[in-house]
């Protein structure tokens, strides 16, 4: 396993291996890896030669007010992480931008509602960390979590849009034995914390298990779901339809559950499939 933190020595690496004949898999993450993280590595190990992880705490996506400066890190919990799941480079840059960069990409529509609601920046980070991550690894694929449910469709619109030649790959959420999402920022609660951070998981599988008995009345399931949340401040609750994150009336065809919520200064998210 090799460690690159010059972009653009990386990109010769890999342009010169492309030309001999080897695909790329790309993994884009903030560090401090976990299961999820590592599943993601899995899904892009089986279908690539060389294998990329990125390590980069991208600034933009961050406001002014939100977490970038506490962000954890854990670069030998990672480095292990990646070797365990056979990765090939692990890409870690100082920074990722010239001093004069000024290219932003926003992608309409999908990024104003749920996340980018509350986070009228974010996306636009997102994506532009993201392209640009693209342009120096080249991948043939790269994998996102459907942990982050809004940032995989952003993504997926992004690379239609500017007709990039990746394949994206969907992988699932995945939960610690509790129940609760695994994230980074887990790591900011207290044991009195993730127990509020408990419901919102236990809040998705009553929705699902209502559904699956045939309760499909979005008005009766938002209450439900309202009285099971212990979490300190509910963000949003949505019911959407999974490729274009609008809202639905009924559950009549399957649909999205999203949830994004604050325990203490910690905020979480979490979705589930619901199928009537
Ligand atoms: P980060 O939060 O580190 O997540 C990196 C990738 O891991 C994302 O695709 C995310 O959906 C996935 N992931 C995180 N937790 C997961 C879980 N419990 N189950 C499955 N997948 C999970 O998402 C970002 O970083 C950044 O926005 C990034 C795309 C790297 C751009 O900076």
């Amino acid at each position: 396993m090799k460690i690159y933190t010059d972009p653009y020595l990386l990109q010769d690496f890999l342009r010169t291996s492309k030309k001999a004949g080897k695909t790329i898999g790309f993994v884009p993450t903030m560090g401090f890896l976990h299961d999820g993280h590592a599943s993601l590595m899995a899904h892009a190990r089986a279908q690539c030669d060389i294998l990329v992880v990125s390590i980069y705490v991208n600034p933009l996506q961050f406001s002014p007010n939100e977490d970038l400066d506490s962000y954890p890190r854990n670069p030998q919990n990672d480095e292990q992480i990646c070797a365990q799941q056979s990765v090939d480079i692990i890409f870690r840059p100082e920074t990722l931008y010239d001093h004069n960069h000024a290219t932003f990409i926003r992608v309409e529509r999908l990024s104003t509602g749920l996340c980018g609601g509350s986070r009228p920046t974010h996306f636009e980070g997102v994506c532009t960390v993201v392209a640009r991550l693209f342009g120096f690894i080249q991948p043939d694929i790269a994998v996102f979590g459907e942990k982050d449910f809004q940032q995989l469709a952003i993504i997926r619109q992004l690379v239609r849009d500017l007709a990039m030649p990746i394949t994206i790959i969907a992988a699932p959420l995945i939960r610690d034995t509790d129940g609760v999402a695994l994230s980074s920022r887990n790591k900011y609660l207290s044991p009195e914390q993730r127990k509020k951070a408990q419901s919102i998981s236990r809040t998705l599988f009553h929705i699902q298990q209502e559904v699956n008995t045939g309760n499909t009345n979005i008005h009766t399931l938002r209450k439900l779901a309202r009285n099971q949340l212990q979490v300190d401040e509910l963000d949003y609750l949505d019911f959407v339809d999974p490729l274009q994150l609008t809202p639905v009336k009924d559950i009549v065809e399957p649909t999205q559950l999203l949830i994004a919520a604050w325990v203490g200064k910690t905020r979480l998210i979490d979705n589930i499939r619901l199928t009537p």
